[in-house]
């Protein structure tokens, strides 16, 4: 790799000017938190739905907690925000084009895209219109740096409109962070599909996935995402009981067209290892032609991320469940033991 970039080697930890501040409301136990702006450095957005992506490398010799998020509230120019953890940048410029929906214009502006990571890649926030601070459980929170494999994190920021020359945006994150160790990890798992979408029709992309690892999964916020074709999303618990009945319960739905952010699960009871996890989205097609499951915003994408933490352990490291999607796979060809789809309930809000 190039020589690192300045921005790349702010170290979170050794920001000097942040003051550690008292905790968030129900955010921990901890006496305090301290807070890192992770912002963008002042970019001016030259075009029309621009994705800018800009990165710090976390200081590799030592953890840090994240126990809340809180977006830049000075903000209205902003369509979205992510936040990854990566392995690896996927630049290793200071700012650069990263967008998702955006394959189709590359050549155009003959700029090149970079995806936010370049390896080892998880959302662990996203900011969408009206969503407030997330604050982690009591004494939860993302473990990075150290051999935590987040070694980077890379704020990503949709900007809808092209600025005028003169203006500059730093919209961003307060990153919320303690040093002293928790035993409390939060992990992300993102269940989705590839596939298509047949024209003029409603279809249902489906996939699932056995919990194989032996550890307790405590489900807190999930978070869905499509594109324009989406109608529901839908994931749920799969417990087999005895008989070797699957049960269903329910962690969240919704419109995926309302702001794309992490919610509250419906249902925090733990996820053990021999449970399956499952979503469905329901697509509704007026499409003459196919619609592939792809980047662009002419493609579309199914996608139910689930936030949780572990007590004691690392997070799951199985950190994606993806199924071929349709025509391939469908939770009734493809899993036998799914026998009690709850098939109206999982397409209706
Ligand atoms: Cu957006
Ligand atoms: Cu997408």
């Amino acid at each position: 790799m190039a020589r690192p970039n300045v921005l790349l080697v702010v170290l979170l930890g050794l920001v000097a000017s942040i003051a550690p501040t008292t905790a968030l409301t129900g955010a921990t136990n901890l006496t305090e938190t301290i807070i890192y702006p992770f912002l963008m450095p002042d970019v001016t957005p030259n075009k029309d739905e621009l994705y800018l992506c800009t990165p710090i490398k976390v200081d590799p010799v030592k953890e840090y907690y994240i126990v809340a998020f809180e977006p830049n509230a000075s903000m209205h120019t902003a369509h979205h925000m992510l936040l990854y953890g990566c392995a690896k940048p996927g630049s290793d410029k200071p700012v650069w084009n990263c967008g998702e929906m955006q394959k189709s214009e590359m050549s155009t502006e003959g700029s090149t895209t970079a995806s936010p990571c370049g390896e080892g890649s998880q959302i662990i926030y996203a900011w969408a219109r009206d969503a407030p601070k997330l604050i982690l459980p009591d004494g939860v929170g993302f473990r990075v740096g150290g051999d935590s494999t987040i070694q980077y994190l890379v704020l990503q920021v949709h900007y809808m409109f092209k600025f005028p020359a003169d203006k500059s945006d730093n919209s961003g994150v307060f990153l919320h962070y303690t040093e002293n160790s928790l035993s409390k990890l939060a992990g992300v798992i993102l269940l989705g599909t590839g596939g298509g979408i047949p024209p003029n029709t409603v279809e249902h992309l489906e996939t699932s996935c056995m919990i194989k690892e032996n550890k307790v999964i405590h489900p807190f916020a999930y978070r869905t995402h499509t594109h324009s074709l989406g109608k529901v999303v839908s994931g749920y618990r799969v417990r087999y009981n005895e008989k070797g009945d699957d049960v269903w319960s329910l962690l969240g739905k919704r419109d995926p067209l309302t702001p794309q952010m992490f919610y509250p699960v419906d249902d925090t009871s733990p996820i053990l290892s021999g449970d399956r996890l499952a979503a469905r989205c329901t697509m509704e097609s007026n499409r003459d032609t196919w619609t592939k499951i792809g980047a662009t915003n002419k493609d579309e994408m199914c996608n139910f991320y689930l936030m949780y933490w572990v007590e004691n352990t690392q997070p799951l490291e199985q950190k994606y469940c993806f199924s071929a999607g349709p025509p391939t796979y469908s939770w009734k060809q493809a899993e036998p033991s799914l026998r009690h789809i709850p098939d109206f309930d999982a397409s209706n809000l």
